[in-house]
């Protein structure tokens, strides 16, 4: 049987609690797929870690291979096919994501240097600690050994609240939702793109009121991170944790002809994008290889909404930049 070895850094946090069990049980990789696990913590959090490691031995998953926990970021990606970063500092009521960017990015310099290191030559890499866009920058920047394309940042959290509150309002299940793209970046400039969506197989703007997509629902995808922290008390957890395994799959599986997913890949340009910007596009992935989807028509709200984005990931470049140079 094929064997995959998965690192996931903060694997004793929220979000690690909640998609460790799902990544052993073959939910991720296929039943054909036995799993190594590496969980990567920080020293304080490594007794935490050793409890996750317990319960998945509870779990009796077939499919679980060696199980291995670590502080050493060298040790934890060595040899991986997958490494899953999650690990740093959620924000709190009243911030923006990007106010972490100086309290996190320093955790995906290093990360990004042991990968350079150790990682398998085809690893993946999918970034989903916050700014996730900006921090898959950083760790691709100084990943010089891993091609570009093997990073990703993780934007379908944004497309699946998307798709759900398409699905409320039109009063149809969320499986009749296709081809909507979330554009730019995680954060409160994103642009969930309902202008090529489609429900029930028409255009989503022929089935719900234009003006309402134009506003309410844009707001409440890009705010819907702040509401849930808001409301729960903390950041999203067994969404994001879905969204990972999601994400995965999208970039495992092949994805249907006329379809797409959102995904943050390295800019090659398309659409006018600056070249090297970690951008969420719609995504095609053949088996092999993901290409950015092209020839989408952007109308004139469009371009506006993924001019802003744009700028605002292009600012976090700069003081990237800055600091760690
Ligand atoms: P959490 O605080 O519950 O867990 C984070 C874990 O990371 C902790 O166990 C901590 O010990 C560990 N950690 C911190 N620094 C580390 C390092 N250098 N190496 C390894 N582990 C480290 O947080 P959470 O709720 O699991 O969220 C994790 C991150 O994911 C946050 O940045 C959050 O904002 C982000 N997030 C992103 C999305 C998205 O859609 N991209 C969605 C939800 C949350
Ligand atoms: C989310 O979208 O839920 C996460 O990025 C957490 C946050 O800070 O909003």
């Amino acid at each position: 049987m094929k064997k995959m070895k998965v690192a996931v850094t903060g694997a004793a946090g929220q979000i690690g609690y909640s998609l460790v069990f799902r990544i052993a049980s073959g939910e991720m990789l296929g039943p054909d797929v036995c799993v190594d696990l590496s969980l990567i913590e920080i020293p304080q959090a490594l007794g935490a870690a050793r409890g996750v490691v317990m319960e998945l031995q509870d779990g009796a998953f077939p499919l679980l291979g060696e199980i291995c926990i670590t502080d050493n970021s060298e040790e934890g990606f060595k040899g991986a096919d997958w490494a899953l970063l999650v690990g740093s500092v959620p924000r709190k009521a009243g911030m923006e994501r990007g106010d972490l960017l100086k309290i996190n990015g320093g955790i995906f310099v290093e990360q990004g240097r042991a990968l350079d290191k150790v990682a398998g030559k085809d690893c993946k890499i999918v970034v989903v600690g916050n700014p996730c866009n900006t921090n898959a920058f950083i760790a691709k920047s100084v990943c010089k050994r891993i091609p570009e394309d093997n990073f990703f940042a993780m934007t379908l959290l944004d497309q699946n609240r998307a798709a759900a509150q398409l699905a409320l309002k039109a009063g149809v299940g969320v499986g009749e939702v296709s081809r909507l793209a979330v554009w730019g970046n995680h954060s409160a400039t994103q642009y969930p793109d309902f202008y090529h969506a489609r429900i029930n197989g028409r255009p989503a703007v022929e089935v719900l009121d234009e003006q309402w997509l134009q506003t309410s629902f844009i707001e409440t995808v890009q705010k819907r991170g702040a509401a849930i922290i808001e409301t729960r008390g903390k950041s999203s957890a067994a969404s994001a944790a879905n969204a990972v395994i999601g994400t995965v799959k999208n970039l495992s599986f092949p994805t249907p002809d006329e379809e797409f997913f959102s995904v943050a890949v390295s800019s090659d340009g398309s659409y006018g994008i600056e070249s090297g910007l970690m951008f969420s596009f719609p995504v095609h992935f053949d088996g092999k290889r993901t290409r950015i989807v092209q020839g989408l028509d952007l109308n004139a709200f469009a371009e506006e909404k993924i001019r802003r984005t744009t700028e605002e990931l292009i600012a976090e470049k700069r003081i990237v930049q800055e600091i760690f140079g």
